[in-house]
C-alpha cells in the first residue's frame, strides 16, 4: 500500500516538473522565436532619479521612465521608426506599473530596483503610457505617451522642452516648484488632487468635518506644515508635509495672496 503512495507521488512530481519544464519552454520560445523582450528586475543599477531618453545612435535610445505620483517623466517622448529602445524604469515614492499599450512592454515600478525591457518600433504611431498598478489618489491620471514618427519627422523635430514648461516661470513660484506643490494645485481655478491656488487667500472654506474657516495667514501656515489639520471637503488628506522654515512659509503665504 505504502508502495502504491510513492508511486503515485513520483508521478505527481514528474508532472509537476514537466509543467515548468513547459512554461520555460514558452518563455525560451517567446524571446527566442516571437523576439519577446522579457521584463528584468535589475536588482545592481542603482534606481535614478531623471527621466530622460538617451540617443545611442539615430537607431538605438535608451530611455529611462521615472514613475512617481502621479505622473511618468518624461511624460511625451518621440523616436524615429524602426529604434529599438531599451526601457529602464524606476519609481520613487511606492509601487508602480507601466504598460506601453499596443506593445509586450509591462513592467512593474518597485522602489529600490530598476526594471527593463527592450521594445523595437516598426511603424510610425503612438502609443499610450498608463499605470496599470493601483498607487493611490491620482493614479487613474498616470499617463504620459511615447510617439514613433518617420525618419524625415523625427530630423525636424525639436528636442521636447523639459515638463517645467509647465510651471510658472514667476520667480516666486520657486518655492512652490522645489516642493512640487503644481503637482496637486492649479494657478488656474482648476481643482486638481488638491484645491486650486486661485482666489484662495480670503475665501471661506468648507472642511470635511462640516465647520467652516478663512483661508488668513493663520489657516495657510497651518495648512501648509500641517496638511492634516483641516482637510477642505472633497479632497483627500493625501499631502505629504513639508520641510520648510518660517521664512519660507512666510514666503509662499506672500506668493499666494497675489494669485486672485
Ligand atoms: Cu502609479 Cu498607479
Amino acid at each position: 500500500m505504502a508502495m502504491t503512495i510513492t508511486q503515485l507521488e513520483k508521478r505527481i512530481f514528474a508532472v509537476a516538473v514537466a509543467f515548468v519544464m513547459l512554461l520555460f519552454g514558452f518563455a525560451a520560445l517567446a524571446v527566442n522565436v516571437f523576439h519577446v523582450g522579457l521584463p528584468t528586475c535589475l536588482t545592481s543599477v542603482k534606481p535614478f532619479q531623471k527621466g530622460e531618453l538617451i540617443a545611442h545612435s539615430p537607431t538605438h535610445y535608451e530611455l529611462h521612465y521615472v514613475a512617481r505620483m502621479w505622473k511618468f517623466e518624461p511624460e511625451e517622448v518621440t523616436v524615429p521608426a524602426g529604434s529599438i529602445v531599451d526601457v529602464y524604469l524606476s519609481t520613487i515614492d511606492v509601487t508602480h506599473g507601466l504598460i506601453l499599450v499596443g506593445t509586450d512592454l509591462n513592467l512593474m515600478a518597485v522602489p529600490g530596483v530598476v526594471n527593463y525591457a527592450r521594445v523595437k518600433f516598426d511603424q510610425p504611431r503612438v502609443y499610450p503610457v498608463i499605470c496599470h498598478e493601483y498607487c493611490g489618489t491620482g493614479h487613474d491620471r498616470m499617463a504620459a505617451s511615447l510617439r514613433v514618427v518617420d525618419a524625415a519627422t523625427f530630423r525636424a523635430t525639436k528636442p521636447a522642452t523639459p515638463s517645467a514648461a509647465a510651471t510658472p516661470a514667476d520667480p516666486r513660484s520657486r518655492l512652490l516648484i522645489k516642493n512640487e506643490c503644481f503637482s496637486c494645485h492649479s494657478l488656474n481655478g482648476v481643482d486638481d488632487i488638491g484645491p486650486s491656488f486661485k482666489g484662495l487667500y480670503g475665501r471661506t472654506r468648507k472642511l470635511a468635518d462640516g465647520s467652516t474657516v478663512i483661508a488668513d495667514d493663520v489657516y495657510l501656515r497651518e495648512s501648509i506644515l500641517h496638511p492634516d489639520a483641516k482637510v477642505v471637503e472633497g479632497f483627500d488628506d493625501v499631502m505629504p508635509a513639508p520641510t520648510l522654515t518660517d521664512e519660507e512659509v512666510n514666503e509662499i503665504i506672500a506668493y499666494l495672496k497675489t494669485i486672485k
